[in-house]
């Protein structure tokens, strides 16, 4: 065969080879066996010199349209083979914008979380800050700061949970109420005082409006010159707010509590008409809370001096406002973790009450 006829040989050979490299490391194979430094093509292009001067320069010709040709149609290849890749790699990344930023929330909020958020929110827009206090008390905290001395009647009524005495005697209890928190706060906080405690409380007691574990909310205000009347005040802004209608009527019934005096348990007038109680309508009452003016020993109890400070207190049954504003029945099944029931009565996770957007909204 003729050189020129070889070297076209090698040339289709070449092209060939270019046009079947499937990625560009390949291609740079391909570029290095015919045009590297020991390339085929470059091996002829060495080989020029041993030619007759006539046949070196229609050779060296020859071999350079070569060597371009195939540099174009790495170049051409390189170009397609990347912008190939590039196609590729777009249609993998490619993104649904319309799709939700995030998977839908599944979990709910339980009902008893949410009304005390409701709670806190009502309160903080009133001037309250959230006060806590621990779940374990001592007797002091717990009863006697509260003037409830050992042998008193409203002992037998909390049906507590003690704990097994210490070898000096003393037994601790898991708190009864919230109310061992007025304590706590009259210790730590000078006044004038504007606290609410929402937390867990324990009884040994269980039926459909009874569970061993419940939660309470306390509220404490302390100053110089508090009277009924803002406690009154106070009961029916957060009554009208929680229950989110101004047609809700209250009854302040003369009642008794060791740790205030005088002593008030609120009612709110319902209907239990269809089976379901409804708040605000109809002439039934239903007890939501008890309440009255700080006794003069808990107020020394806690170091203050009664003829100083005077101070109103209450304490709400949170789940009980639960029961009440979203109409669930059994107390009982708040604790049960029936998933099913959860769904049903809890809140979206994002679903925060506020004043502004709505408590229950
Ligand atoms: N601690 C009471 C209970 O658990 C509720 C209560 C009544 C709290 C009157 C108060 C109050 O602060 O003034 O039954």
């Amino acid at each position: 065969m003729s050189r020129q006829g070889e070297l076209d040989k090698l040339q289709q050979e070449a092209l060939a080879a270019i046009e079947q490299a499937a990625d560009e490391r390949a291609l740079d194979e391909v570029r290095v066996r015919f045009l590297g430094k020991k390339g085929l093509l470059t091996q002829q292009m060495k080989g020029l010199g041993q030619l007759a001067p006539e046949q070196r320069k229609e050779m060296g010709q020859a071999l350079n349209v070569a060597k371009q040709t195939l540099q174009q149609a790495i170049e051409a290849r390189r170009a397609e083979l990347q912008r190939a890749a590039l196609e590729k790699k777009l249609a993998e990344e490619r993104i649904d914008v319309t799709l939700p930023a995030r998977p839908e929330a599944q979990g709910v909020v339980h009902p008893v979380s949410h009304v005390w958020e409701e709670v806190v929110e009502i309160f903080a827009d009133l001037g309250f800050s959230v006060a806590e206090g621990p779940h374990i008390e001592t007797d002091w905290y717990n009863f006697e700061a509260l003037n409830i001395p050992p042998e008193h009647p409203a002992r037998q009524e909390h049906d507590t949970f003690y704990f097994h005495p210490r070898e000096d005697g003393e037994r601790k209890v898991l708190r009864t109420h919230t109310s061992p928190v007025q304590i706590h706060t009259m210790e730590t906080q000078a006044p004038p005082i504007r606290i609410i405690a929402p937390g867990r409380t324990f009884r040994c007691d269980s039926d459909q409006t009874h569970t061993p574990m419940f939660h309470q909310v306390e509220a404490l205000v302390i100053d110089r010159d508090i009277h009924m009347g803002h406690l009154k005040w106070t009961l029916e802004e957060f009554c009208k707010a929680f229950f989110e209608t101004d047609t809700v009527q209250m009854r302040f019934r003369a009642s008794h509590f060791p740790f205030t005096e005088p002593s008030m348990e609120v009612d709110i007038n319902c209907t239990w008409e269809g089976g379901q109680v409804k708040v605000g309508e109809g002439d039934d009452w239903l007890e939501i809370l008890g309440s009255g003016m700080v006794h003069p020993n808990v107020l020394k109890a806690g170091g203050l001096n009664p003829d100083e400070w005077q101070g109103y207190a209450f304490g709400i049954g949170i789940d009980r406002l639960a029961m009440l504003k979203y109409g669930i029945p059994d107390l009982r099944a708040f604790f049960e973790s029936d998933l099913r029931w959860l769904r049903h009565y809890g809140f979206a996770a994002l679903q925060v009450p506020t004043l502004s957007g709505g408590l229950s909204a």
